[in-house]
């Protein structure tokens, strides 16, 4: 994959989300998201091979970068793809430890889990979001982009949409102040 500001190489597999290429909505939140967080703990949530982990890696050498999946694959895959990379932790939601909080969550949600299931699991990571940290998220306009972002206002989240292209909205999610 190749960006204006960094190349990398990517094994994939089949069983993993878009394994034939990097997602175009992924590679839209890469584009287009703001720097991540220098330093602190930053979050690639449902880290699939790993595209969003080693980009996060690369731009933010001094935090660390978690990477989380429920797809033991999928973890595999983005392990190596991140294998040259220290600051980088691969694991089960389970196992990051929960005094961790991310000045930095970027991530292309798994939609497909249902509203309910993606609510909760959003709940649950948004939440720990440090005071000034945000998240940018990246999520189809026919997959229900518009009220994944009323719902997060009114749980209490400022939602901010960045950018409309190509039938995706990249949306900045951040703690209320
Ligand atoms: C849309 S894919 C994005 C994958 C990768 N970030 C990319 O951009 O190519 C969403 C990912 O979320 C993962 N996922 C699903 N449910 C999850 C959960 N409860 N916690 C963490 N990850 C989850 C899926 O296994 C999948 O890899």
């Amino acid at each position: 994959m190749a960006l204006p500001d960094v190349t990398v190489d990517l094994t994939t597999d089949r069983g993993v989300f878009s394994h034939d290429g990097v997602d175009t909505g992924t590679k839209l939140l890469l584009l287009e998201a703001p720097p991540p967080s220098s330093s602190g703990d930053v979050l690639d949530l449902g880290c699939g091979y790993g595209a969003i982990t080693v980009v996060l890696a690369r731009r933010a050498p001094g935090a660390t970068v978690w990477a989380v999946d429920v797809n033991e694959r999928a973890r595999a895959l983005a392990a190596e793809n991140a294998a040259s990379l220290e600051n980088v932790r691969v694991c089960a939601p389970d196992e990051v430890p929960d005094d961790v909080r991310f000045s930095t969550i970027w991530s292309n949600p798994p939609i497909r889990i249902g509203k309910a299931a993606l609510h909760d699991l959003l709940a649950r990571w948004l939440g720990r979001l440090t005071p000034d940290g945000s998240a940018v998220l990246v999520v189809q306009k026919h997959l229900g982009s518009d009220s994944l972002a009323t719902w997060l206002g009114g749980e209490g989240f400022t939602v901010e949409r960045l950018r409309s292209r190509l039938g995706y909205r990249l949306l900045e999610v951040r703690c209320a102040p």
